[in-house]
């Protein structure tokens, strides 16, 4: 559905995207995760046609994003960032417009409007004036509008920024369901770590205008962090012994053991240290997050950045 070999941007003196290949298979859902200012929706705009690269190409739908604008066009749907202000309209009558634009008749409209009204969850306020709807309700009718036209690939960006975490996780679980029914292709932004983990199968994770990483979120964080075994002793000299027989790292009493599959290795790392004679007085798993996906990868987090980031919508 999607291809890109090199797509570059440069504004001025800024290289927003520098030089991205990608390959999006039809049905997958994609998640594009980096920090702000990553070159997230720089990469959408031109995959949608409304910004042009500086160079290299990209082909949606198998066709060129710069030469085939409009077959582009009516293949996709698109969701910008902080989408929606200030409608007058009722939300079902905007959506029966937005089908309208799009060359829709208007029974067929209408038919596809009541139908997303009802698969979105918002029959019962799909009759209010789209100002009066609350931060939830809204994205829900905007994605509504990004799919009027039933496209076979949509791209939301930054889809929750902005909403609690109840209407995010509503938004979400829509997005989802949505997604199994129309086995729609679906490319997503978010600088929310756990909504990358949980929604997509995989995660492109981006930084400085290139792809860093692009794996599903359990290999990633097995590739790039592994999980950590944390064995605790009562006596520091029982913590050294352990220590040399895992060939581990130790803190006090502490062994620090890194492993590709934590809960499977520690029964027997259990058995390595009492083969040994050493008793272990405590046991903790880790699982490493995204976020520390992120930081292995650049030595930065993805949540030092956040408070400045909820600001931008
Ligand atoms: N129209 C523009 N003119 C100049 N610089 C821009 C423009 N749009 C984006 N940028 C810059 O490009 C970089 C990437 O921006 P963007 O794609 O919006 O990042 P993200 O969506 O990942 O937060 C940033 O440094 C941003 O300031
Ligand atoms: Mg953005």
């Amino acid at each position: 559905m999607i291809e890109t070999r090199e797509l570059t941007k440069q504004f001025k003196d800024v290289r927003a995207v520098d030089g991205i290949n990608l390959t999006v298979a039809r049905g997958e859902l994609v998640a594009l995760l980096g920090p702000n200012g990553a070159g997230k929706s720089t990469t959408l705009r031109m995959l949608t046609t409304l910004i042009p690269p500086t160079a290299g190409n990209a082909s949606v739908g198998g066709f060129d994003v710069v030469r085939q604008q409009r077959e582009v066009r009516l293949r996709i749907g698109y969701i910008g960032q902080g989408n929606g202000a200030g409608h007058s309209q009722r939300g079902r009558d905007e959506l029966v417009s937005q089908g309208r634009a799009y060359g829709m008749r208007v029974r067929p409209a209408r038919e596809r409007a009541n139908e997303l009204v009802d698969s979105l969850g918002l029959g019962d306020v799909a009759d209010r004036t789209v100002s009066t709807l609350s931060g939830g309700q809204r994205r829900r009718l905007d994605i509504a509008m990004g799919l009027i036209h039933s496209p076979e690939l949509l791209f939301l960006d930054e889809p929750s920024t902005g909403l609690d975490p109840q209407n995010r996780a509503n938004l979400q679980e829509h997005i989802l369901r949505l997604r199994e029914a129309r086995e729609t292709t679906i490319v997503l932004t978010t600088h929310y770590l756990d909504e990358a983990d949980s929604m997509a199968e995989r995660v492109i994770v981006i930084d400085h205008g290139r792809i860093i990483a692009d794996d599903t979120p359990q290999r990633l964080k097995a590739k790039h962090v592994g999980d950590h075994v944390i064995l605790g002793f009562t006596a520091e000299h029982d913590a050294i012994s352990a220590a040399r027989t895992l060939h581990a790292e130790r803190h006090g009493t502490e062994v620090r053991v890194t492993a590709e599959d934590g809960p499977q290795q520690a029964p027997k790392l259990l058995d390595d240290l009492s083969a040994a004679g050493l008793a272990v007085s405590s046991i903790e798993v880790t699982r490493p997050t995204l976020d520390d996906v992120f930081l292995t990868l650049t030595g930065r987090s993805l949540r030092e950045g956040r408070a400045e980031e909820t600001v931008e919508v």
